[in-house]
């Protein structure tokens, strides 16, 4: 009887693996209307405390305030441990309140950022036992605590931030180790509904999109200046594509290559945040988007109005077409090297709503000067499914989802 019922948890248990090396850890994914962030859930802790918490593509870590976090299972990670060394901690903290997480002597340090108010402080780094719905459970997941007052400006559901770029103890490389699976990790953000955080497994498979998937390199650059703390030698902790030309209804804008490119500074190429709500871009590429959008816009009878700042092409909505992949207007296509290999921007992605008489191209001028040409906002990504193979350093991606009557919420 004993061993039959431990046979059939040993089976139980076997199928909850076996599923979980196929799909990875599955996480929603959802989208803060007010600010436009896209956050995640999960438990953390003996209690398991639901935390929910803004993903961040350039993020070091898991971050989340802990001032009213309370586990019988988490342990600070001690100065002068290898883990530490491995987590490239800086300095060494110590506490007198009453003991608890985020209060312990003796803890290795890190830089965590909150990207929205440009927070940079060293925290305690800790592991705790974290856990999802669908019964992942992993232990000693390391993370760092944070007060509660480092939150400003994070979607107000949330309480801490998911770190998803390149670096040793991000979310994605921690879990993947920790499952055993390949280092990569996907997002569908949703417009609304619950879209999909991955890490560890393929394309979802509830909704085929094996046909829509196109790859390219990912790119590693050197850290621009926007990363809290790097020294020369570290490479990008985010994700820089290799975009080559842009075209608007077909016709590729004339922008100089140089544009495009990285320079041996850092200045130049294309890359994805989860920061930025709109795509900015270097004015001389901006502009030439601008006026090739307005000119395809007009032979498709959409009439200009004035500009709403911080944008510059602005129609009435009322004389856009509506489909069920948003507004029918010009398309903007990111062309990488390769056959056939583009990123479609339509519909949904390409305008913003400012008012029912008015929408708006949703991309932004970022001036003559950027450090990156091209950093391609949240709002773009809305309904795009995108993996970020971190292992094969590719990036596959579908465009918009909408435009093949699919959506994040229902792949
Ligand atoms: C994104 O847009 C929302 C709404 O306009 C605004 O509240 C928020 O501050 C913006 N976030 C960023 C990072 O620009
Ligand atoms: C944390 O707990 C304190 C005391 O119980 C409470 O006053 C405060 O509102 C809580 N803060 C959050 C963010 O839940
Ligand atoms: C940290 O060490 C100091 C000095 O030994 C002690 O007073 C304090 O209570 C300790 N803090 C915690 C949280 O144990
Ligand atoms: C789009 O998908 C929905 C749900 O799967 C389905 O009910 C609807 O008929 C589809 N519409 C078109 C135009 O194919």
């Amino acid at each position: 009887m004993a061993s039959s019922l431990s046979y059939c948890i040993i089976l139980v248990l076997g199928l909850i693996w076996t599923s979980h090396a196929q799909t990875g850890l599955v996480l929603p994914l959802r989208r803060d209307a007010k600010t436009s962030q896209f956050y995640t859930t999960f438990q953390m802790g003996s209690n398991r405390a639901t935390i929910n918490a803004v993903i961040h593509l350039s993020g070091q870590h898991l971050w989340f305030a802990c001032d009213n976090y309370t586990s019988t299972t988490y342990a600070p990670i001690p100065c002068d441990s290898a883990e530490c060394e491995a987590a490239k901690g800086i300095g060494c903290s110590g506490c007198n309140g009453p003991a608890g997480p985020g209060c312990t002597n003796n803890t290795c340090g890190t830089a965590s950022s909150n990207p929205f108010f440009f927070y940079i402080t060293s925290y305690g780094l800790y592991e705790d036992t974290f856990s999802s719905k669908d019964h992942v459970e992993l232990p000693d997941f390391i993370f760092s605590c944070v007060p509660n007052d480092f939150v400003e400006g994070l979607a107000a559901a949330t309480s801490g931030m998911v770190g998803l770029g390149r670096f040793n103890i991000a979310f994605h490389r921690v879990v993947a180790e920790k499952m055993n699976l390949p280092d990569r990790f996907s997002i569908c953000p949703p417009s609304s509904g619950i879209g999909k955080l991955t890490v560890g497994g393929g394309a979802p498979t509830k909704s085929d999109i094996s046909g829509l998937l196109k790859t390219t390199p990912l790119l590693v650059n050197k850290p621009v200046s926007n990363q809290p703390f790097f020294s020369d030698n570290d490479l990008s902790q985010e994700y820089f594509i290799d975009v080559r030309s842009i075209r608007v209804a077909g016709e590729t804008l004339s922008v100089k290559d140089s544009y495009f490119a990285i320079n041996g500074d850092r200045v130049g190429g294309t890359k994805i945040s989860s920061v930025q709500n709109y795509t900015a871009m270097h004015t001389s590429i901006y502009k030439q988007l601008a006026r090739a959008f307005d000119k395809a816009a007009s032979d498709m009878k959409m009439k200009s109005v004035a500009a709403v700042a911080p944008f510059r092409a602005c129609y009435g909505a009322e004389t856009v077409k509506m489909t069920g992949a948003g507004p029918e207007v010009p398309t903007i296509d990111l062309v990488f090297p390769g056959k056939d290999v583009y990123w479609r921007i339509s519909g949904a992605n390409s305008m913003v709503d400012i008012d029912r008489k008015t929408m708006c191209l949703a991309f932004v001028d970022a001036g003559s000067r950027p450090t990156t040409s091209v950093v391609i906002g949240t709002h773009q990504l809305e309904e795009n499914y995108l993996e970020f193979d971190v292992a094969a350093s590719q990036l596959r991606f579908t465009s918009s989802l909408l435009v093949h009557n699919k959506s994040c919420s229902r792949i």
